[in-house]
């Protein structure tokens, strides 16, 4: 309704706290775990959240145990308050915001390995980075006993790496997988754009644009991976990138694949200047 504000989303800093809000949220609950600096790939996920749950939780913690010692973690964007002016924006009625000794309290010794599927690609490229990241999306669907949780395809090895997890440990929460946001112009959304330079950004498109003409030329009858994968980097390498992987993978195992027989998907990283992005595309010939 026009002019009627939003009620603004309650924060809650300790598990304490958020335990005892759980208890008083009516209905399914559903949860957005973020490391904030929001966009509009995060608002995706909250939007549908809110259409599916009476209760929509969105979390903001930038994990350190995800982070390698070489990595941006000091440097990783944060902006408190345009993130709850966006989680206002989509009707959020929760924002978890622990602090670091809050989900790592000193003498914190448990962590969580999803084997196989975490292995390859930003397992190989990103060594603990998976660690980081189950251990800490376990803690967060307990603690906040989420119902549904959501997770974009962005990240398609990390939402791989939840669904096993959330399998694995019996957690009782449904792992929602909503379609990556993308720019305009096909730039997938992510806080790291934040980094690219002009220059780097134009460069950057060479992702979008190589895995785009990948999946039309599987829609035209390329069934060979290598042929495919082939395509993708030269375009991307021609452009001045420079690539950690590109994989042409079934979409369940994340394991390499020959023939497009089954639905697989394409997955890169590459860096541009100092910034390294990751997007990947489903593919069903
Ligand atoms: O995708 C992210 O933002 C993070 O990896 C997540 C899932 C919030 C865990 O820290």
């Amino acid at each position: 309704m026009q002019g009627q504000s939003k009620p603004k989303p309650r924060i809650l800093t300790t598990l304490a706290e958020l335990r005892v809000a759980r208890r008083a949220m009516p209905g399914l609950v559903g949860v957005v775990p973020t490391m904030g600096f929001l966009h509009e790939g995060h608002a995706s996920l909250m939007r549908r959240a809110r259409t599916e749950c009476a209760t929509v939780v969105a979390t903001n913690f930038v994990n350190p145990a995800q982070f390698g010692p070489r990595e941006d973690f000091s440097r990783y964007p944060r902006d408190m308050d345009a993130d709850t002016r966006l989680c206002e924006r989509e009707g959020v009625d929760y924002v978890y915001a622990p602090s670091v000794d809050t989900v790592y309290p000193s003498g914190f010794a448990t962590t969580v390995d999803v084997a196989g599927v975490s292995a390859r690609w930003e397992g190989e490229y990103r060594p603990g980075h998976f660690h980081g990241v189950a251990t800490v999306v376990a803690k967060l669907l307990i603690a906040t006993g989420a119902n549904r949780a959501y997770f974009g395809e962005k990240d398609f090895q990390q939402l791989q790496v939840v669904r096993r997890l959330a399998i694995d440990l019996d957690l009782p929460v449904e792992i929602v997988a909503c379609p990556t946001v993308r720019e305009a112009d096909g730039l997938a959304r992510s806080s790291r754009n934040v980094y690219l330079t002009d220059d780097d950004r134009r460069r950057a498109l060479s992702i979008s644009q190589a895995l785009f003409a990948a999946r039309d030329a599987c829609k035209a009858g390329e069934r060979r991976a290598a042929k495919l994968g082939e395509s993708v980097r030269s375009l991307v390498t021609d452009a001045g990138l420079a690539i950690d992987y590109v994989a042409v993978v079934d979409r369940d195992t994340l394991e390499p694949i020959e023939v497009f027989d089954r639905a697989g998907r394409i997955l890169i990283a590459a860096r541009v200047g100092s910034t390294r992005l990751i997007d990947n595309i489903g593919l069903e010939c």
